[in-house]
């Protein structure tokens, strides 16, 4: 077999395993043996890309590859071993404004390859391929540039670096699609005609689209912007795929790029938007009244006082959010729900679909403190049911139990379903201050009748409630494993 061969080869394999991999990850049980085949086809393709190298015979293009590969490692395992789990979502935008600017470099690097090098050149000319080339250099730079800044704005409104308010320039629609419309005729022109100047023209311009169309989508739909970074991260990949002729770039772009479509799209049905108008940096959302402001007056409460209520409680609805994963708060969290199982009370958790700060990150944590998959349950599976608790314990969680969701057309997260906690009939809320949540939101459920605060760190707010409930706290920390059958495993009935 010629090498090329066996590096298309290994490409098919590579491109199967990443196929595995989505479909592993999509169910909690196979998720690991996606990670497994994920991990294993991007090996695979790594080995390959440095064979081929090492077989076409530059020694320069294997020190140039090695080299990097072997840094790129260091980078990757020592961000993966100090990321905590809250800064995922900044992470993977830090890694998509990555793709984005390797297509831009491709994508510069195919236009000058061509101009410079005479022979290939003639070659693509000669097959009729020139148009078509220039093209794919326009499209692959357009695409990687709105995905770097765009991503490089997702990092900074993620990580508090700005604020994460919408940016409403006057007539911010109109620029969006002026700039649509600018890139089409700049994409005319150079495959007519192409010049350096036009290459510059259409970068800057994707630069300025990538920051503004990220910059004029609110907090509240963060979620959504990350997996539509994602998926603009693999169209990138794809392009750049076409352009170094790479079959595996193409079929992993293509994956990653309709997969994080997908999920927008969910994401957006989720949370009540419209998928056109947050892809297109929020087309059509007017700009949002209403801020972080008091609106009324709100209670106080003690840890003992809860603990008491609990005794007392029937039912009890645990409602985490992204301050439970702050606090790290899961461990102590699944300990109370063991004792108050074991007292009789039926304990449930309702889980909003973007509560945290990525997909899924509530449940992650709950597993981790293996609190029973089967006590956990949906918005809409547990929404009803909010009527018929004694208590709800709303832990570190805001936007995703506001009430001016459904009842204050004007706000910024308008429309968007939330857990329906205020229908219990007592709900205490867990955090440190009265500050709002991600989306800048005040929350009017602070200042109704049936709720009150209990200030503090929402983990040793919780362990405090454990002590005052008398069979003294069993060890609560987060050294659990996997394996300790000493936790709410035991509590499964
Ligand atoms: P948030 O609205 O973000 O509110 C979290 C609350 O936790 C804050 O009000 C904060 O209040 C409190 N908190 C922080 N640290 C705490 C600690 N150590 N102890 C106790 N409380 C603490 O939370 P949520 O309800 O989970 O909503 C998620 C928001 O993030 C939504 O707007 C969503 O759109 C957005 N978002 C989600 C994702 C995904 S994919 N899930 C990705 C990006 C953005 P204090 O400061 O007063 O303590």
């Amino acid at each position: 077999m010629t090498s090329l061969t066996a590096s298309h080869a290994a490409d098919l394999v590579a491109a199967l395993l990443f196929i595995l991999s989505l479909a592993g990850l999509s169910q909690h049980r196979t998720s690991r043996a996606g990670v497994v085949y994920g991990i294993a086809g991007m090996a695979l393709a790594l080995v390959a890309t440095a064979v081929v190298a090492a077989q076409s015979g530059t020694a320069r293009a294997l020190a140039l590859i090695v080299p990097a590969m072997l840094l790129g490692a260091v980078i990757g395992l020592w961000q993966a071993r100090r990321v905590e789990m809250t800064q995922m979502p900044e992470l993977i935008a830090v890694l998509h404004s990555f793709v984005g600017l390797a297509a831009v470099f491709v994508g510069w690097n195919s236009y000058l390859e061509a101009e410079t090098d005479d022979r290939a050149r003639q070659a693509l000319a000669d097959a009729g391929l020139l148009g078509i080339h220039h093209a794919e250099v326009f499209i692959g730079i357009f695409i990687g540039a709105v995905t770097f800044t765009g991503s490089i704005v997702a990092y900074l409104k993620l990580s508090a670096r700005i604020n994460s308010r919408p940016l409403v320039l006057p007539g911010k629609n109109a620029l969006n699609l002026g700039a649509l419309g600018v890139f089409v005729l700049l994409t005319v022109w150079f495959v007519i005609s192409p010049s350096l100047a036009l290459m510059i023209a259409v970068t800057v311009l994707a630069l300025a689209l990538g920051w503004h169309l990220v910059a004029s989508i609110g907090g509240g739909d963060m979620p959504v912007v990350v997996s539509m970074l994602n998926s603009y991260s693999g169209w990138a990949a794809a392009a750049a795929g076409f352009l170094l002729d790479n079959d595996l770039l193409i079929v992993t772009g293509a994956l990653v790029g309709s997969s994080g479509a997908y999920l927008s799209y969910i994401m957006c049905k989720a949370m009540n938007r419209s998928f056109l108008s947050v892809i297109a940096g929020g087309f059509g959302i007017e700009a949002p009244s209403g801020g972080g402001e008091e609106q009324g007056e709100h209670r106080e409460t003690r840890a003992e006082e809860v603990a008491e209520a609990l005794a007392q409680a029937r039912s009890v609805i645990i409602t985490p959010g992204y301050g439970m994963a702050v606090a790290q708060a899961q461990h102590p969290v699944a300990e109370l729900t063991r004792r108050l199982r074991d007292r009789g009370v039926q304990v449930r958790f309702g889980v909003h679909p973007v509560a945290g700060r990525l997909p899924g990150h509530m449940n992650v944590l709950l597993a981790e403190a293996k609190v029973p998959y089967d006590v956990v349950l949906e918005m809409d599976e547990i929404n009803d049911d909010f009527a018929d608790t004694s208590v709800v314990l709303v832990i570190g969680a805001n936007d995703t139990v506001n009430p001016a969701a459904l009842d204050d057309p004007a706000s910024p997260i308008a429309g968007m379903p939330v857990l329906r906690v205020w229908d219990a009939e007592q709900v205490v809320v867990f955090k440190r201050s009265m500050a709002s949540g991600y989306a800048g939101v005040q929350n009017p459920l602070f200042f109704r009748e049936n709720s009150s605060m209990l200030f503090g760190d929402a983990k040793q707010s919780v362990e405090d409630i454990l002590r005052a409930l008398g069979d003294g706290p069993r060890r609560a920390d987060s050294s659990r494993t996997a394996g300790d059958d000493g936790g709410l495993a035991t509590v499964r009935r």
